[in-house]
This record gives C-alpha cells, structure tokens and sequence, in this order.
C-alpha cells in the first residue's frame, strides 16, 4: 500500500472537532434560506472568500456568525449529519465532538434543542453508518465564570449524553485558572475534562490545564514545546495532544506545515493525535490532515499507524473496543 493508500484504509478516531466548525458554507445557505434569515453573504464563493483568517480571534467572529443560522432541532441534525458522511468517507469510525451550548443559549436556542438534534444524529450514525461517538460540552472562555457555571447546570439533565466537558474559543486573556471551580463542579459530576491550551496560548497555559482543571487529554498544546519540563511531564503521564496541522496553518500557528511539530513529539514519545477542529474553515477533515503532515514530513507508515493507534488510546471508549481497533490497525501495512 502507499502512503496515502494507507492513510485511508486506517480506521481513525477523530477527539477534536467542534461540530459548529463542520457547516459547510452550502449547507449554511441552505438552513439560514429555510429559516429566512439573513446572511452577509450572496454565494458559496463569497462565504469562502470570507475565510482569510490569520489569528484565532478572526477565525472565530466568522465561526460565530455562521453558527447563528441554526435554530431548531433540525439544524443541528443536519448539521451533525452532514460531518457524520464526511466520518464515512474517511473511515472515522469514532469521534468525540465538540459543541458550543453558549453560541446558541445566548441567541435563545434551548440547551435540549442542540443536545436532542446532536444526539439524533449520532443514534442514526451508529446504526446505519456504523460509526460511534461521544459529546463533550465546552465552555466559552470568554465569557465569565458564572455563564459556565449557569450552562454546567444546564447540562446535568443530560448527563447521561455528554461525555465531558471542555473549554474553547478565544486563549490569550483566558487562562484556564478563571475556570477551575467550574471545572471542579464538572468533575464531582462525573464529566470526563478536556481543554484547549497551548494554541495560541503560551506553556502556562498546557500547566494550568493539567493542574488546576485536571484534564484528561489537552486540546492543541502544540507549544508545550517551549517548556522542557512540561514535555517531559506530558511523556511521562502520557497526556494526549489532541493536534490539528491544518487548522494550525490556516490561524498561522505554524508559518509552514514542513515547520510542524507533530512528527518532532511524536519521536520524542508525546502521545500525539491528529484532527481536524474545524473542517470546513480550515481547508479539509480527517484524511486532508494526515494527508498534508505526511507529505510536508515524510511520515513513515509506522508513524502514521502510531498517530492511527493513538487516536484510539487516548479515546474514551472501552478497552475491549480499543483492543479492537489496535489489532485491525496492525494487520494494515
Ligand atoms: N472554537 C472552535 N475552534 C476553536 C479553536 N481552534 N480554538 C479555540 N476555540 C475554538
Ligand atoms: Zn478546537
């Protein structure tokens, strides 16, 4: 098999993907036209054109905007959906997406509206295109304290629904410490705890997660690199990176993808995965992600197995179905 032969037939567990971050620009036209709502854009092509984004913070106005469209049940079927046929195309066969409860809450969508569209969608993906998933909850860290606090409460009725929960948008000014009595409540509950820091965020940031809000896997962390001994803690504790090469060039993480250091953490032992965060802002899904880190750094087969198996071990599904998935990865050459 060559390289990218094999990168499609790997199965593959997608743990980073904000379900917002999946609207397609045609299907967002569709929805805001049956809604009739309004759109600050007059074509596809237009809506594309939008997308030149060279920091987080322009990337998420834009993301925001978009996700305003979405307003019943419906939508977010839709919208889960349409990413589970992207799944299917690229043999994902488990993933654990994000969703923003504040983007719509605050627009006055219900929390069961988006939980009960979300949750439709991955019921009809388990049956008919075999694939599992899991929901995580994230928090905006923009927003205060006492909003996460109101939207944990909002989520306990559908515990049972949401596997855990995290913490996005806008890093810098954010730390995860304006969040750890949030995150402590969460734990008590029962939630499983994931956070995105060392995006654009410094080091400190990777610490704090760990530290204070006790994270089971850290979302990015790509610049955990500058802090020697924080390398040295994430090897050790085997805390997964959830890494996202394509969305790291498009918000100029990285100048160049041949500059990425996902293949420099994986050799040095880092448990690094690869995902897509927001697919159809950054240029691609799941296969365009390991697609363009192993032609800008030769990956061998090995490593792209190694990211495969990974993606797996830092999932939160059960031991027999990782064992599963660990024996079919190595029978792939
Ligand atoms: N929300 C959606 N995508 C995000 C990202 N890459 N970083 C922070 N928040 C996000
Ligand atoms: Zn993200």
């Amino acid at each position: 098999m060559n390289r990218n032969e094999l990168i499609r037939a790997l199965p593959k567990a997608e743990l980073h993907v904000h379900i917002e971050g999946t609207f397609e620009p045609e299907l967002m036209f569709a929805i805001a036209q049956r809604n009739q709502i309004e759109i600050p854009y007059k074509s596809v092509e237009e809506v594309k054109q939008a997308y030149n984004f060279h920091n987080l913070q322009s990337f998420l106005d834009i993301y925001y905007a978009g996700a305003a469209v979405l307003i019943y049940e419906q939508d977010f079927y839709d919208l889960a959906w349409a990413y589970f046929e992207k799944c299917a195309e690229d043999n994902v066969v488990h993933t654990e997406m994000f969703f923003d409860p504040q983007t719509h809450t605050d627009r006055g969508v219900a929390f069961a509206t988006v939980i009960n569209g979300l949750q439709r969608a991955c019921d009809d993906a388990r049956e008919k295109l075999n694939i599992s998933s899991h929901l995580i909850m994230c928090f905006l860290r923009h927003l205060t304290e006492e909003a996460a606090f109101e939207t944990l409460a909002q989520a306990l009725p559908y515990k049972d629904q949401i596997i855990g929960v995290g913490l996005d948008s806008s890093e810098v000014g954010h730390p995860p410490e304006k969040f750890e009595r949030v995150f402590a409540k969460a734990r008590e509950a029962g939630f499983l705890i994931v956070a995105h820091a060392g995006e654009e965020g410094p080091a400190e940031y990777v610490w704090q997660a760990l530290d204070l809000l006790k994270v089971n896997r850290i979302d990015h962390g790509v610049r955990s690199e500058e802090d020697s001994k924080l390398l040295e803690r994430l090897i050790a504790e085997k805390m997964p990176l959830t890494v996202c090469p394509l969305s790291n060039l498009k918000l100029c993480v990285v100048d160049d993808m041949v500059q990425h250091n996902i293949q420099r953490l994986l050799q040095q032992g880092v448990h690094v995965t690869v995902n897509s965060d927001d697919p159809s802002y950054f240029g691609g899904y799941m296969n365009d992600n390991f697609f363009a880190i192993a032609e800008a750094l030769d990956l061998s087969h090995a490593e792209l197995k190694q990211l495969a198996q990974n993606s797996f071990e830092a999932s939160f599904i059960s031991d027999t179905e990782k064992q599963k998935w660990t024996e079919q990865i190595a029978a792939l050459n």
